[in-house]
């Protein structure tokens, strides 16, 4: 259980755990890697321990102390059958990428994971593979775990993905890399694009031309040493903190700054939040930089179309920060919320309900009305981690003290969460 005061003021100069779509990548093609691969800001939340444990069950050596990592890869086809099932526990990421890398190998697998990862859709993955020739079946003909996977030859194919998805478009690229000729993925919104560019770093040749992405088979990784910066969408939750609290201000040091993931920097400037990007770089192709926020008040604005897949992870404490806005916040276009960890359309509405908050659900998202009185509230987090975070930071401005349950989910993303929340609580 956490329990969240109310408080006064946010300072500080801080870093955020490891970006953990970009460290579950770095585990996985370390693997698949020839030679050895070291892993720097590594992410030690359960997704991607999830991630290492199940190379480790096919025979991977990967050492790991706090956010090192070290993997010894044995190229692309030095993986062995498991004698078990892979759990892939609370990962979306592992499950769906690993269907792509797990249908070009000559072996049976069987992969599962909790209660969350049995709901949620499969067949948008299985459905492309199956079209490249991999056999692949599970509950409810390949839509729901458990998987079972008997990988082979697969041949090359082009594809129009129906969502913005880089899960769907990682599992395809990879499955391509050792399919017959060559394979593409267009997509019909731009999803993050941490695969194109660490298979790049891993020296594959990857094209893209707009929308689609291209990539030839029969290529191998060479093995490299990777550095993981701060995870933005961890970082969001202290955004939206420092944007609730007046007289608040934050350093947050070394912060991924990939454009597929940078609409929750958008998104508070156009509500009129004061957000700086100091120090900019580049580190193994992706941008960096540390970002110096300050205390604004904000007003509501529409948010929709494209830059949905570029914050559609923030969305939870986007919704926490339009209350505190002038006027009302509208969000469309972000169906995808309900198949994530939770519905997130229907958790964070029950859940910010609870503190007295004026939102409604919609179809594609929610309507949220600003300037609320929050009070605070026991919350479940549902087993959604960045449910239970984004409701205790409802909790720093609601009135009284918010207890968050079921508080455990936050260790998927963000190990050190409420630690850090009390360092920086004035
Ligand atoms: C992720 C892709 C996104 C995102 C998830 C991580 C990834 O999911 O929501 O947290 O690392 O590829 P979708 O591909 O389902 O949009």
């Amino acid at each position: 259980m956490l329990r969240v005061q109310p408080t006064n003021q946010i300072k500080g100069t801080i870093r955020v755990p490891g970006d953990k779509s970009i460290s579950h990548r770095a585990v996985m093609f370390g693997a698949l890697a020839k030679g050895t691969t070291t892993i720097e800001g590594f992410l030690p939340g359960a997704d991607c321990l999830s991630t290492i444990g199940c190379f480790q069950q096919m025979g991977i050596q990967i050492e790991q102390k706090g956010d090192r990592v070290t993997v010894q890869g044995q190229g692309w086809f030095g993986l062995q059958e498991p004698t078990a099932r892979l759990d892939v526990g609370n990962s979306g990421t592992t499950i769906r990428l690993m269907a792509g890398i797990m249908a070009t190998q000559p072996f049976h697998v069987v992969m599962e994971g909790d209660e969350s990862i049995a709901k949620r859709p499969m067949r948008r993955v299985i459905g492309p593979l199956r079209q490249m020739g991999a056999k692949i079946d599970g509950r409810k003909d390949g839509e729901y775990t458990p998987l079972s996977i008997r990988g082979g030859q697969l041949q090359g194919m082009s594809y129009e993905s129906p969502v913005a998805s880089a899960q769907v478009k990682s599992a395809i690229l990879l499955a391509g890399l050792q399919a017959e000729g060559e394979t593409s993925v267009t997509e019909p919104h731009l999803s993050r694009d941490h695969t194109e560019r660490m298979l790049q770093a891993f020296g594959v040749h990857v094209e893209r031309d707009g929308l689609t992405v291209r990539v030839k088979g029969g290529q191998e990784l060479q093995g490299r040493a990777i550095h993981v910066p701060g995870d933005i969408s961890s970082a969001a939750f202290l955004i939206a903190a420092v944007m609730m609290v007046p007289g608040s201000s934050l350093l947050i040091e070394n912060v991924g700054i990939n454009p597929s993931r940078t609409g929750i920097i958008d998104v508070v400037k156009a509500m009129g939040g004061s957000l700086e990007l100091l120090n900019e770089r580049v580190v193994n192709e992706e941008p960096v930089a540390d970002l110096l926020v300050t205390y604004s008040r904000l007003q509501g604005i529409e948010i929709a179309g494209d830059i949905i897949p570029r914050l559609i992870d923030e969305i939870p404490v986007i919704a926490v920060m339009a209350t505190q806005a002038n006027g009302q916040t509208v969000i469309r276009d972000a169906q995808e919320l309900k198949v994530k960890e939770t519905d997130r359309i229907a958790t964070v509405v029950s859940q910010l309900s609870k503190f007295g908050a004026n939102i409604v659900p919609t179809d594609d998202g929610m309507i949220i009305e600003g300037s609320a009185k929050l009070n605070g509230a026991v919350i479940d987090s549902m087993g959604d981690h960045r449910i239970g975070m984004a409701m205790a930071i409802a909790g720093l401005v609601a009135e009284g003290e918010t207890v968050i349950e079921n508080d455990e989910a936050i260790n998927v993303s963000f190990p050190g969460f409420a630690e850090l929340l009390q360092r920086i609580s004035q």
